[in-house]
C-alpha cells in the first residue's frame, strides 16, 4: 500500500504519510514523496502542506534498511527536490520529529509545530551522522552551536526551544492544519531555502572546547566527534559539498563497527522485554506495591514505583525505623525536586502516595509485595512467611536478594508460583537494570506482571534463571577473579583500571570496588568458600585489605588510597601488599600489555556469559548483553560482552582463553563453544 497520499485542494497541494508506527521514511515513503511533489508541480500548486498520520511526524529512518545497501530514491535527493521546488512547502509538526524526519522539516519551506512537539537528531546514538542534510541545514536555521550540541549528543529539544532558535515559524496549541493554511495563504513570495542561508560566525574557541567535552563522554565512541566535524564542514563549504560529504560519511558509518555494536544494542532494548517465557501471557494489574525494608534499596525501590505514579506502602521493624525509612524516600523525592526532574505539584502528588509502617496488615491489598531486607536467609524467610500471612492469594510475592537462592526463600510458601526475584541495582531510583529472576515454580503470569511493573517504572528489564549471582554478578563475579589472578602474576590494580578504562568501561574494577565497597565481596567468597571447586586458584589479596579494614572509599582507603577529594591515589601499602603476595607464592611477576589486560578481561566476561546461555539461565546472547550495558557500564559501542565475542570470532576468544586458563589451571570451566 501506498503510504504517501496526495490531494490537490484548489491549488494547495496536501500530501499526507500514513507509515506506522512512527511514519519511518521507508522506500516506500521517499517514492511517494518524490511522486507527491511532481505531482504538486504538474499541477501547478501555489503551496503544498506535509503532514503525517498517527502519533507523530516522520520520527527517523527505517533501521532495518541499514544493513542492506541504500535503494533509491535517497533522502538527500527527495529533501533537495522538496527544497528546490517552486512550490511553497509547509510541514505540519507533532509527536517526536527525529533524524530523517527532522531533515524533512529543515529543507521544507515553512514549519509549524504543536507546542508537545519534539526534536532531535539521534543518529549519533546509532554510531552514525544524518545522512540527508541535518548537519549542513541545521546550523543554518538554528546556529553552529545549537546544531553541534544537538548533533553530537542526539538529545532532544521542544518546540518552543526550536522556535526561540529560530528552527520554526510558530508554535500553536492546537488547529495546527488550519493555522498553517492561513500562513499560506498569506505567503506572498518564496521564502529563503535552508540551504541559501548564511550561517553566523562562531567563537574562535567553540568547536575545540566542544570536542574536549564531548570527547570526555564518549568514552571511546566515535560518532559524536564525528557529528561535530560534519557540523564544522557546513562553515567551511557550500551546501552541495557539505552535504555530499556529510552522506559519504553516514554511508561509511553505517558498516563500521561502532554503528553496527550501537544498533545491536537498539534492537535488543526492544526485544529483552519480550522473551518467549511471556509470550502470550497477559500481565496482572499493578497499582499497589508494598516494599519491606527502607533502607538503601528498599527507598530506591519505593521511589521508582513512586516516580511512576503507583501507590507504595514501606514496612519497616519498628517506630525509629519507619522514621529513617520515610526521611530517606522523602530524601529521594525533593532530590528529585531539586534536580527538576519533578514539580513541587509531583512531588506531593508522590509523597502523597505513599506510606510507611510496621504492620503488616497494611498490604492486605498489594498488588506486589517487594522484600528489600537484609541479605539473610532466616531474615527474608521469615519476611516472605508473614507477607504470605497477609497479601492476597494472587499478589506476587517479590525478593530483591543479590546472591541467595529466591526458592529457598520461598520453600514455606504455599503457593510459590507466584514468587519471584527483582533484582534492582543501587541506586535503585536511578539504575536502568532489574534482572527479573524465574525460579522452578514462577507462573508465566507472575513473569509477565513483573516486566509489565518494569515497563511502567521504566526499567530494562532481563529474564534470568537462578544461578549464584543470577547473571550481572556471576559476570561480575569471573571478571573481578581473572583481575585478580592478573594482579597475582604481576599488573598492579591501577594497570588494570586504566586498561578498562581505555576499553570504554566508565570505571576500572578497582576503582570501582572501592566505590561500591568491599564487604559485599568479601562475605560472598566467605559464603561460597565451601562449594569453591579445589581446583579453582583463589588469590587472598582482596581479602587481606578488608582484614586490614580496607573496605573502599568510605573508609578511606581500600585498593587505594583516599583524601578528601575522592580521587584515588596509588597505595604503596597495596603494591608491597600484592608483591609480598606474589613472593609467598612463588609466582615469577611480569607485565601484562594493556591488550592482554583487556583481552583477558573481555574473554571471561564472554566464557562465562556463553556458559549462563548453556545452562539456560539466560535466553538469549542478547539478554546477557543488556545486564552489562544497563548495570554494569559495559559500553553501548561495543554492543555488550556477547556481541563483542561475536564479532571477535569464537576461534579467536577461544585462544585469548587457552592462555587464560594456562595462566590459572583448573580455575576456568570453559563453555563448550570455547573448548578446543
Ligand atoms: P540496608 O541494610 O540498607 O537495608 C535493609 C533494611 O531492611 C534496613 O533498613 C532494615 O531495618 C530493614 N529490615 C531488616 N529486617 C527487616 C524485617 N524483618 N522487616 C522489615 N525490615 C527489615 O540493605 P540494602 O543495601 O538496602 O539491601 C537490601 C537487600 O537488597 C539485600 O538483600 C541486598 O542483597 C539487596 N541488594 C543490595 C544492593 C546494594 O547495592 N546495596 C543491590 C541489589 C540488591
Amino acid at each position: 500500500m501506498n503510504p504517501v497520499f496526495y490531494h490537490n485542494d484548489s491549488g494547495r497541494a496536501w500530501v499526507t504519510i500514513d507509515n506506522p508506527p512512527v511514519n519511518a521514511t521507508s522506500q516506500a515513503v521517499r517514492a511517494g514523496l518524490i511522486e507527491a511533489i511532481a505531482s504538486a508541480e504538474r499541477d501547478n500548486c501555489r503551496t503544498g502542506v506535509i503532514v503525517c498520520l498517527g502519533r507523530t511526524f516522520v520520527a527517523g529512518g527505517d533501521i532495518s534498511e541499514f544493513g542492506k545497501p541504500p535503494q533509491e530514491p535517497h533522502l538527500p535527493d527527495v529533501y533537495w527536490q522538496l527544497e528546490q521546488s517552486p512550490v511553497i512547502w509547509a510541514v505540519a509538526l507533532h509527536g517526536t520529529v527525529l533524524g530523517g524526519g527532522f531533515e524533512l522539516a529543515m529543507a521544507a519551506h515553512v514549519r509549524v509545530a504543536t507546542s508537545g512537539t519534539r526534536f532531535g537528531l539521534p543518529e549519533v546514538n546509532l554510531g552514525l551522522v544524518p545522512g540527508a542534510g541535518g548537519t549542513q541545514r541545521l546550523p543554518r536555521l538554528v546556529g553552529a552551536e545549537l546544531a553541534a550540541d544537538l548533533a553530537s549528543s542526539g538529545r532532544m529539544i521542544d518546540a518552543q526551544t526550536l522556535f526561540d532558535a529560530g528552527g520554526l515559524d510558530a508554535v500553536v496549541e492546537d488547529d495546527l492544519e488550519g493555522y498553517i493554511g492561513k500562513l499560506l495563504d498569506s505567503a506572498s513570495s518564496h521564502p529563503l531555502t535552508t540551504s541559501e542561508r548564511n550561517i553566523l560566525p562562531v567563537a574562535d574557541d567553540y568547536f575545540t572546547s566542544l570536542a574536549s567535552a564531548v570527547d570526555k563522554k564518549a568514552k571511546g565512541a566515535k560518532a559524536p566527534q564525528l557529528n561535530i566535524d560534519a557540523v564544522k564542514w557546513a562553515m567551511e563549504t557550500d551546501f552541495i559539498e557539505g552535504q555530499s560529504r556529510e552522506r559519504q560519511l553516514h554511508l561509511a558509518l553505517r558498516d563500521s563497527e561502532q554503528s553496527i555494536a550501537l544498533r545491536h544494542a537498539f534492537f535488543a532494548e526492544r526485544l529483552v522485554s519480550k522473551p518467549a517465557a511471556i509470550k502470550e501471557v497477559t500481565a496482572a494489574k499493578v497499582e499497589h506495591i508494598t516494599v519491606v525494608g527502607g533502607g538503601l534499596m528498599g527507598a530506591g525501590i519505593s521511589a521508582a514505583c513512586l516516580a511512576a505514579g503507583l501507590n507504595v506502602h514501606l514496612i519497616e521493624v519498628d517506630d525509629n525505623a519507619v522514621a529513617a525509612a520515610n526521611e530517606r524516600v522523602k530524601g529521594l523525592l525533593q532530590g528529585a525536586l531539586k534536580r527538576g526532574k519533578i514539580t513541587q505539584a509531583g512531588f506531593e502528588a508522590q509523597y502523597n502516595a505513599f506510606s510507611c509502617g510496621d504492620d503488616y496488615r497494611a498490604a492486605a491489598n498489594t498488588d506486589i509485595a517487594i522484600e528489600a531486607v537484609f541479605e539473610d536467609m532466616q531474615v527474608k524467610q521469615n519476611v516472605f512467611a508473614e507477607l504470605a500471612r497477609h497479601i492476597r492469594a494472587d499478589a506476587i510475592l517479590a525478593t530483591n536478594t543479590s546472591y541467595l537462592n529466591p526458592e529457598e526463600i520461598s520453600t514455606d510458601i504455599k503457593n510459590p508460583q507466584r514468587v519471584v526475584g527483582l533484582h534492582f541495582f543501587s541506586p535503585a531510583h536511578i539504575m536502568k537494570l532489574l534482572e527479573i529472576v524465574d525460579t522452578k515454580e514462577t507462573s508465566a503470569q507472575a513473569l509477565a506482571t513483573a516486566f509489565s511493573l518494569a515497563k511502567r517504572i521504566k526499567k530494562v528489564a532481563v529474564l534470568s534463571g537462578v544461578c549464584d549471582g543470577f547473571i550481572g554478578n556471576r559476570m561480575l563475579a569471573a571478571y573481578r577473579r581473572q583481575g585478580d589472578y592478573l594482579l597475582a602474576d604481576g599488573a598492579t590494580p591501577q594497570q588494570i583500571d586504566a586498561a578498562m578504562r581505555a576499553y570504554g568501561m566508565p570505571m576500572g574494577p578497582y576503582e570501582l570496588q572501592d566505590l561500591t565497597g568491599l564487604q559485599i565481596g568479601w562475605a560472598n567468597r566467605k559464603r561460597q568458600a565451601p562449594t569453591r571447586a579445589a581446583t579453582e586458584r583463589y588469590v587472598t589479596i582482596a581479602d587481606q585489605l578488608c582484614e586490614k579494614e580496607r573496605f573502599g572509599q568510605r573508609s578511606g582507603s581500600g585498593w587505594y588510597q583516599y583524601e578528601s577529594d575522592r580521587k584515588p591515589v596509588v597505595d604503596q601499602e597495596v603494591e608491597q601488599l600484592i608483591q609480598h603476595y606474589s613472593n609467598q607464592n612463588g609466582i615469577q611477576r611480569r607485565t601484562f600489555t594493556q591488550q592482554e589486560i583487556q583481552n583477558s578481561m573481555i574473554a571471561v566476561l564472554a566464557n562465562e556469559g556463553a556458559r549462563i546461555l548453556e545452562e539456560g539461565i539466560a535466553e538469549r546472547a542478547l539478554d546477557i548483553d543488556m545486564v552489562k550495558i544497563h548495570g554494569y557500564g559495559f559500553p553501548r559501542w561495543r554492543g555488550g560482552p556477547m556481541h563483542t565475542a561475536d564479532v571477535m570470532g569464537d576461534d579467536t576468544v577461544a585462544t585469548i582463553l587457552a592462555s587464560v586458563v594456562k595462566q590459572s589451571p583448573g580455575s576456568w570451566l570453559l563453555a563448550k563453544k570455547y573448548q578446543r
